[in-house]
């Protein structure tokens, strides 16, 4: 039997989130925190994909792929969003996001649903996003994720596999605190060119590619008019 994915997740979203983000309270505000190794360029990331977002989400209806509890639809509130749907094949975080918007204004705007890539029919909807996703996928996942996202808008972060510091320290943390038990199960690092391909093959073109210091070796791939 191969390594069971979804179980990894299972034991170890809620608690990423929390630390990654800084949570403290119920309101899941991400904390931006320049001392945390770890976590900065992650609040980075999470607060720069949404900026870039925002200008192409008036009336429109947003995917989440790979959502976690939703926490991403806390950082659309100021927008005139028409709906966030969130999916993640972890049930843990699927019922924690339930529960958090549940009885809440936020709730008539926001769907969350357990689902792979592989089995989720994505709904109507304008733009989509995976935020710390890409990484974890193989190259068939990949090829789905583009054949099912095209031909809307997105923003897909990933690791990018360039030279650098971080990069190589990252990986040996990586190996020292799940790596070695998770049968390669790990964050992969690709080029650019790499993931263009694979989205130009379902008919994409003119993918354009964000880099900032603060993301380290974190890059942005996206797709807006
Ligand atoms: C690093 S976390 C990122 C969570 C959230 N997007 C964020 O950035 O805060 C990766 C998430 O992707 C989900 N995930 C990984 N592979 C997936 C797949 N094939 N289908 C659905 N969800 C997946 C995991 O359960 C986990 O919640």
């Amino acid at each position: 039997m191969g390594f069971d994915k979804k179980k990894f997740w299972e034991n170890k979203i809620l608690a990423w989130e929390k630390d990654r983000y800084r949570l403290e309270d119920d309101e899941s505000t991400v904390k931006t925190d320049s001392s945390h190794i770890a976590g900065s360029s992650l609040q980075f990331r999470f607060e720069k994909s949404a900026e870039l977002l925002k200008p192409h989400l008036d009336g429109k209806k947003i995917l989440d792929i790979g959502c976690g509890t939703g926490i991403f639809y806390n950082e659309l509130q100021d927008t005139n969003l028409a709906h966030y749907y969130g999916v993640d094949f972890s049930e843990n975080a699927i019922s924690e996001g339930k529960k958090k918007i549940a009885g809440t204004e936020k709730e008539k705007k926001c769907s969350l649903f357990v689902g792979s890539i592989e089995d989720f029919d994505f709904p109507e909807c304008d733009v989509v996003l995976a935020l710390g996703v890409l990484e974890w996928l193989e190259n068939d996942e990949l090829e789905t994720l583009f054949k099912k996202t095209y031909p809307r808008k997105f923003l897909f972060p990933i690791a990018e596999k360039r030279v650098s510091i971080t990069r190589w320290i990252h990986s040996i943390y990586v190996f020292f605190s799940y790596g070695w038990k998770s049968q390669g199960y790990v964050p992969k690092y690709h080029t650019t060119d790499e993931i263009i391909k694979i989205a130009e093959a379902v008919g994409y073109r003119d993918i354009k590619i964000f880099r900032h210091p603060r993301l380290r070796f974190g890059t942005f791939l996206y797709y807006f008019d």
